[in-house]
């Protein structure tokens, strides 16, 4: 499994997605486009981007009955994005027909992983809001083994978590996972952090990283620090 840096390109506009990537004259990093992104400035940012050279994982956490989302899914493999994702509380049938959507005629298809619950869900919440009572670390690896039944490739979770996700489901089922910052720098509004390294020694196969590096006075300097914490 390559290990990669994917940069959460999290820019409202597609002048300012383009001048962030313009800085990078050696390398095409792996981006993350999210939903605010894709909604603003549509599907040929996709393609843009990807005529670029960059892999894209695209971020729009699909949650829909199965035969939505397998059409929804059937249309971002035409996109021919590299990633995309949904809400494993989709439950397996969901899963099942997004995999069946993503696979082009010729037998690929994108990377598909799912989110088991977000981070911004806690105990409380899950108890109060959504009526499940068990322990939401028990939660979170019984949706990524849901995830990996319904043929799923891996999860998003916190660096934290990808050493029991693979515990769990195999190692060579993917964990991808924001909640990066370097030593040295500001941990903003993430809770559980972890360093580029520190995330490759627990087992993580991607990290996605956005203000460390868009935010950084010299952003390609911060991405390739990533890089060889992370990859190297
Ligand atoms: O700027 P920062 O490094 O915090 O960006 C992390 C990216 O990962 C953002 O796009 C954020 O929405 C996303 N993300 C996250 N935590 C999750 C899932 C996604 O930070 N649990």
């Amino acid at each position: 499994m390559g290990k990669d840096v994917i940069i959460a390109c999290d820019f409202a506009s597609k002048e300012e997605v383009f001048a962030f990537l313009d800085k990078f004259k050696e390398e095409k990093p792996y981006v993350k486009i999210g939903m605010e992104l894709f909604y603003g400035a549509g599907p040929d940012i996709v393609r843009e981007i990807k005529k670029r050279g960059h892999k894209i994982f695209l971020d729009l956490k699909l949650h829909d009955i199965p035969n939505t989302v397998k059409k929804a899914m059937h249309v971002l493999s035409s996109l021919d994005v590299d990633m995309c994702n949904l809400h494993a509380g989709g439950t397996i049938p969901m899963m099942e027909a997004a995999i069946e959507g993503l696979t082009r005629e010729d037998g690929t298809r994108p990377l598909l992983i799912a989110v088991t619950q977000l981070t911004s869900t806690d105990q409380e919440h899950m108890e109060n809001d959504l009526l499940i009572h068990e322990p939401i670390d028990k939660v979170v690896m019984h949706y990524a083994s849901n995830a990996k039944k319904a043929g799923l490739d891996g999860v998003v979770c916190s660096p934290l978590e990808a050493g029991k996700v693979h515990d769990t489901c195999g190692s060579d089922f993917i964990t991808v996972t924001p909640g990066v910052r370097f030593a040295d720098g500001d941990v903003g509004d993430q809770k559980r952090v972890t360093t580029p390294e520190r995330a490759k020694e627990i087992g993580s196969d991607y990290i996605v990283v956005g203000r460390p590096i868009t935010a950084a006075d010299d952003p390609v300097a911060a991405y390739r620090r990533c890089v060889k914490e992370f990859v190297s």
